[in-house]
């Protein structure tokens, strides 16, 4: 555990090294992109470092409030340089699984507007295929929850709503909607199932983040590998 710590700190120093003055860099949400947040304020206070940062979610709003970053307001954001965020899964073509956090909407919204997506991961987050360790998210609006689950079962899907963490509830997300975590039999390439996802009616977001990535950096023991996207991709 001390040793994922580790790795997810480097990576998050890696990429906080990757980031120039002037730039508008959007702030991922989690533990790892907690780090990057850190390292980034450290770097304002003391090498002077200057750029401006959107988050992606409240929890790191908050996060970069207090270590002094000055923010804008997604509203005033038409694109943006980097856009850095850790994730659940990282297939061989940098396809992402993200979503275990509440935070998809803007998550995808910053990964799309920006000129390179940074994504910070450790070993465990390296799969064959998206599915493999998580279900896949799907942010629904609540009215709209039990046709979206009907959709997916059409579709061979299987799933339920995701409760709040002390299980008496149900999750919200900060964009206000109620999540599926659902599985999906093998039959689907993930290019299929992202555009599937997408198609349906009250689906808000989903949790794959496919042609995003640019780069992804992996933190194993003390090194921090890099994987860039191929160009044809
Ligand atoms: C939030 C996410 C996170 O980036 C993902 O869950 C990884 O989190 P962590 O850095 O804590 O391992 O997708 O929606």
């Amino acid at each position: 555990m001390t040793e994922v710590l580790n790795e997810k700190k480097s990576v998050a120093i890696h990429a906080a090294n990757l980031v120039e003055n002037g730039m508008i860099v959007g702030l991922g949400t989690g533990s790892t992109a907690n780090y990057f947040i850190e390292e980034l304020a450290r770097k304002k206070r003391e090498q002077g470092l200057k750029i401006t940062t959107v988050a992606s979610s409240v929890v790191s709003t908050i996060k970069a409030q207090k270590a002094g970053l000055e923010l804008m307001a997604i509203e005033h954001v038409t694109n943006l340089d980097l856009y850095v965020d850790g994730a659940d899964e990282v297939t061989p073509d940098l396809t992402l699984l993200k979503g275990r956090g509440f935070d998809l909407v803007k998550e995808k919204l910053l990964a799309k507007a920006c000129q390179k997506m940074i994504v910070m991961v450790d070993q465990s987050k390296l799969v064959d295929r998206i599915g493999q360790n998580f279900p896949i998210p799907v942010e629904v609006m609540p009215f709209a929850w039990q046709l979206v689950q009907k959709s997916l079962q059409d579709v061979g899907g299987h799933g339920e709503l995701r409760s709040n963490s002390s299980g008496d509830g149900l999750a919200i997300t900060s964009h206000g909607s109620l999540v599926l975590d659902m599985t999906f039999d093998d039959q689907y390439d993930v290019a299929n199932l992202n555009a599937l996802l997408n198609a349906i009616p009250g689906v808000v977001e989903h949790g794959i983040f496919e042609q995003l990535a640019s780069l992804v950096l992996i933190g194993s023991h003390d090194q921090v590998e890099q994987r860039w996207v191929k160009p044809d991709q």
